[in-house]
């Protein structure tokens, strides 16, 4: 009866990362693909380190909300969830070019029969008990409210509390539910957060979690006896398991919680669980750092190692959301700048942590200065004059000076810097690193004018120690910047040539370690360059 609370710390488990499963009671937005384009950049970053690693994310398909919708649309809710999951949730991930390990929908039995086992599990170790539940709830957020959540409306709503992210008044309930007795993991909870201070992270979401802990923390139904849509309460089946309580449990259910240990399930909970990143906006942090660990020690279960709460997409100031016809689908952005640029946007123009807005102007320009004149300006510069002054093989450097020694020493800063900041989840300063960089080779290609250079036999050796020092920078470049954007830097590494294997390439740009990729010299010289496509077309063109 006294799990433990810390987590496991086996030095070769996966790492494994999770987003938010979102509700299928509409379409997604760019809000969800942010959080899902996050998670893929960072997990990407991580197996570029030659890490193993789990990225998991999926859908919530229960509660009043889907059931609603399913019911306004004229069909089951299992008719509702189903069609909306093939047609709308599983092709943004394509969209975004997420590159997920599995897919977790929570209507799934095998979803459904280990939640169930994990809610026999808490209540045997008598964390559960049957009682009536008053109060407020929001069907928006699926949650039971505190006065303190709600705030007075205004308009129309004048004279009434609302919740302040659904911006209507909650729904009065009345019900006899079971309830899960959190108020026994206040001082265990406060205890793992005082020893582990970055298991919350920015610091203003652990200070806000700690501050709501640490007022004292009150039992919360588990259960809903009024709603059908959901998982049945496995010890009383006129009930279903509390939407949220449900939802929280993919993140172990999807990885093998429940099964026998020897089973392929088993093994893959053994080798990721306990997760190390529940990536998550910060309306849903209470649950992520409360809840769920509180759910995790009842259960006897390791904690996650860090909840990431991350800012909103913001329209006019307020949450970006589909049921306030505020929500922009991410197709609408990628058919007309590339998923490439849709993540590198996204994670260098909003500090993630803090809220940001999305306009078309802002990214209009960002592309144009960073990607098509920064960084599609230096490929295409060097992979022409490469063909041009060496019919496309590339030369060697063997008159390195300052300049060029200078680039070399920015690259060992540049990596290191990135490295630092990306494992932090800083992704706009880890972008921001390799950008600089970008400028710097952009820079160097100004001042040294091998145009010029060209011009005159006599400096035959010093163009061809430009032209491999740009297209070696290159090379580092695409690396650092494939999990951002993985389609285009896989077009850079082929004009580069570097896809063959032995003495003419250095193979898969996936195979390429961020440890390493500061040591200078590695694209091998003879490589056959050529000049493709344009990797970032300028607008105009697109259009
Ligand atoms: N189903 C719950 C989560 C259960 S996790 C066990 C839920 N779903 S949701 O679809 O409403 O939103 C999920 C997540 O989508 C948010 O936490 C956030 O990561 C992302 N976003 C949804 N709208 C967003 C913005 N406007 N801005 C940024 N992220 C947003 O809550």
């Amino acid at each position: 009866m006294s799990p433990p609370v810390t987590s496991a710390t086996g030095a070769d488990k996966a790492f494994y990362l999770t987003t938010p499963i979102y509700y299928v009671n509409d379409a997604p937005h760019i809000g969800h693909a942010y959080t899902t384009t996050a998670g893929d950049v960072l997990t990407r970053w991580h197996r570029q380190r030659g890490e193993q690693v789990w990225f998991l994310t999926g859908v919530d398909e229960h509660g009043t909300k889907v059931q609603r919708a399913a019911d306004a649309g004229g069909v089951t809710p299992q008719q509702w969830v189903d069609n909306l999951v093939e047609k709308e949730w599983l092709p943004v991930l394509e969209t975004v070019d997420a590159a997920n390990d599995d897919f977790i929908r929570t209507t799934e039995p095998r979803h459904a029969e280990r939640a169930q086992r994990f809610w026999e599990q808490v209540r045997e170790h008598g964390f559960v008990y049957s009682a009536p539940y008053e109060g407020p709830y929001c069907v928006g957020c699926e949650e039971f409210k505190f006065a303190a959540d709600l705030v007075p409306g205004t308009g129309e709503y004048e004279g009434q509390l609302i919740c302040p992210v659904h911006g209507r008044p909650c729904e009065q309930l009345q019900e006899e539910n079971w309830f899960f007795q959190l108020s026994a993991f206040t001082e265990r909870l406060i205890e793992h957060y005082e020893a582990n201070p970055d298991a919350i992270q920015p610091r203003s979401a652990y200070n806000e979690v700690m501050s709501f802990i640490r007022g004292g923390l009150v039992d919360i139904s588990m259960s809903r006896s009024s709603v059908s849509w959901g998982i049945p309460v496995p010890w009383e089946t006129g009930q279903v398991i509390y939407v949220w309580f449900d939802a929280l449990l993919n993140y172990a259910t999807a990885v093998g919680y429940g099964t026998d240990p020897s089973s392929p399930e088993g093994e893959l909970y053994a080798n990721t669980w306990p997760a190390d990143v529940h990536l998550v906006g910060k309306d849903i942090l209470r649950f992520h750092a409360v809840y769920w660990p509180a759910m995790l020690m009842a259960a006897g279960e390791p904690l996650p190692r860090k909840v990431f709460a991350h800012g909103w997409l913001l329209v006019g100031g307020e949450k970006m959301s589909k049921s306030k016809l505020t929500g922009i689908a991410p197709s609408e952005i990628i058919d007309h700048f590339g998923s490439d640029a849709f993540r590198y946007y996204f994670l260098r123009a909003i500090a993630f942590g803090q809220d940001g807005s999305f306009s078309w102007e802002d990214m209009s320009a960002r592309y144009t200065a960073e990607l098509a004149n920064g960084l599609g300006n230096l490929a295409a510069r060097a992979t022409a004059m490469v063909v041009r002054y060496c019919e496309g093989i590339l030369p060697a450097a063997t008159a390195d000076g300052a300049a060029e020694e200078g680039l070399q020493a920015l690259l060992v800063s540049t990596a290191a810097n990135a490295d630092a900041a990306m494992v932090a989840l800083d992704f706009s300063t880890g972008i921001t690193a390799v950008k600089d960089f970008i400028e710097a080779v952009n820079g160097y290609v100004t001042e040294q004018e091998p145009w010029v250079l060209a011009k005159d036999p006599a400096n035959r050796e010093r163009l061809e120690t430009v032209l491999y020092t740009i297209c070696e920078s290159l090379r580092a470049i695409a690396v650092l910047y494939n999990p951002l954007m993985p389609k285009t830097m896989q077009d850079l590494w082929g004009q580069l040539g570097a896809n063959g294997s032995g003495a003419t390439g250095l193979g898969p740009l996936a195979a390429q370690r961020i440890a390493g990729v500061a040591v200078w010299g590695q694209l091998p010289v003879g490589s056959s360059v050529t000049k493709g496509d344009s990797l970032f077309p300028r607008l105009e063109e697109t259009t």
